[in-house]
């Protein structure tokens, strides 16, 4: 009898111990394997078993993420939060996940994310991010990114992406990127550039289509010739319009179209409307064809009236000379005629 209730007692002791599976999931021990998923649940279950590599917690409602909230299952190689009503992530909400692999962040309400949130998932090889509400990707987001071969931010709000994010996935092979607004301008011309070189190295992706200007609106951003693109006159939007005011007002030449005045499209002028000094220039040098014109016109009635004047001064001392000379010779002969008269006489 006593030996019974020993036993009985010892086993409500180790059942959570063995199964360790918290209230509203299910666990798969072979495989350490939770699945969390449509529960209804608000925040992480708290009694992970520590062996877990595979944790589902997607069709929930989520909303918040604790600082190191994965803390207790540092064996995490692939996490799936899809579905639920994440808006932000603290940084260091995923630390200690040395080996997670793969990480599904897919249809949320997540608006920014800060740079180095991804930092601590050094072996990360798949990150999820669609169909969220991001408008804004930071040039990092998690260094060395070494294995990463899949990075998706499809329907999302980014109007555009930094080359560099893209230039610290080395090895990313696939890139989903459509359903997004992206801006089509000069920012986005070296992402254009980037993918070309990816696309010819065997990567793959889907396509970017334009939501603005009106002139690429629905226009494949890889089918635009980057001859229409001006390159970008500086790298960041911001010291590109403070310099040009600078400039313009130096020069007093770069002319301003009016919607510029209107904030929010300020960058947009500066990049694929191409500046405009062309006609100035060619204003510029209209004067001065016309300049050189007249100075020409001077010079050359100069040079004929001094022509004129030349010649007619030879003429004028040729005839004087002349004059001269007749009346030199005239005494002459009459002194000598008188010579002449006088010795005969
Ligand atoms: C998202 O999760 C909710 C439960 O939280 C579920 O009712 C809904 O069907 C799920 N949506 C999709 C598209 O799976
Ligand atoms: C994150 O979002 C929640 C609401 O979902 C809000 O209470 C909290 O202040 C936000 N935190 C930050 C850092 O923005
Ligand atoms: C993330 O989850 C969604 C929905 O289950 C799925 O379609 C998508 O392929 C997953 N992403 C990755 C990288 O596994
Ligand atoms: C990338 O993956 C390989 C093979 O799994 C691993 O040895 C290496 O440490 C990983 N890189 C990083 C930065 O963790
Ligand atoms: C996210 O964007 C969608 C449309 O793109 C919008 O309907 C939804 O209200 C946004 N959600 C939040 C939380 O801002």
């Amino acid at each position: 009898m006593e030996g019974e209730l020993l036993l009985l007692s010892s086993m409500i002791f180790l059942l959570p111990v063995v199964c360790g599976c918290p209230e509203r999931c299910r666990c798969h021990s072979p495989s350490n394997f939770v699945d969390c998923s449509r529960q209804g649940l608000a925040e992480v279950p708290s009694d992970l078993p520590p062996q877990t590599l595979t944790l589902h917690l997607q069709d929930n409602q989520i909303r918040q993420l604790p600082a190191s909230a994965f803390k207790s299952v540092p064996q995490l190689t692939t996490l799936n939060l899809y579905n639920n009503s994440l808006s932000n992530l603290t940084s260091g909400v995923f630390h200690g996940l040395q080996h997670l692999r793969v990480l599904n962040l897919t249809q949320n309400s997540l608006h920014s994310l800060e740079s180095r949130l991804f930092h601590s998932l050094p072996q990360l090889r798949e990150l999820d991010l669609s169909s969220n509400n991001i408008s804004h990707l930071p040039t990092s987001l998690g260094e060395p990114w070494e294995n990463l071969t899949v990075f998706a931010i499809q329907q999302n709000q980014l109007q555009q992406l930094d080359r560099a994010l893209l230039e610290s996935m080395p090895r990313v092979r696939h890139l989903f990127l459509k359903d997004n607004l992206w801006k089509c301008n000069c920012h986005l011309l070296s992402l254009k550039l980037w993918l070309e070189t990816f696309i010819y190295k065997g990567g793959i992706t889907d396509s970017i289509i334009c939501a603005s200007p009106d002139t690429w609106k629905g226009k494949d951003l890889l089918k635009i010739p980057h001859e229409l693109y001006q390159p970008c006159p500086f790298p960041s939007p911001d010291l590109q319009s403070s310099q040009v005011q600078q400039l313009g007002a130096a020069h007093g030449a770069v002319p301003r179209p009016p919607e510029s005045h209107s904030s929010g499209e300020r960058d947009h002028w500066g990049c694929e409307i191409k500046p405009k000094p062309r006609p100035a220039n060619l204003r510029h040098a209209v004067a001065t064809i016309v300049i050189a014109g007249v100075v020409c016109g001077i010079v050359c009635l100069m040079m004929l009236a001094a022509a004129i004047y030349g010649c007619t001064y030879a003429a004028i001392t040729a005839q004087y000379h002349g004059g001269r000379l007749a009346q030199i010779n005239k005494p002459a002969k009459t002194e000598g005629k008188e010579l002449f008269d006088s010795s005969t006489a």
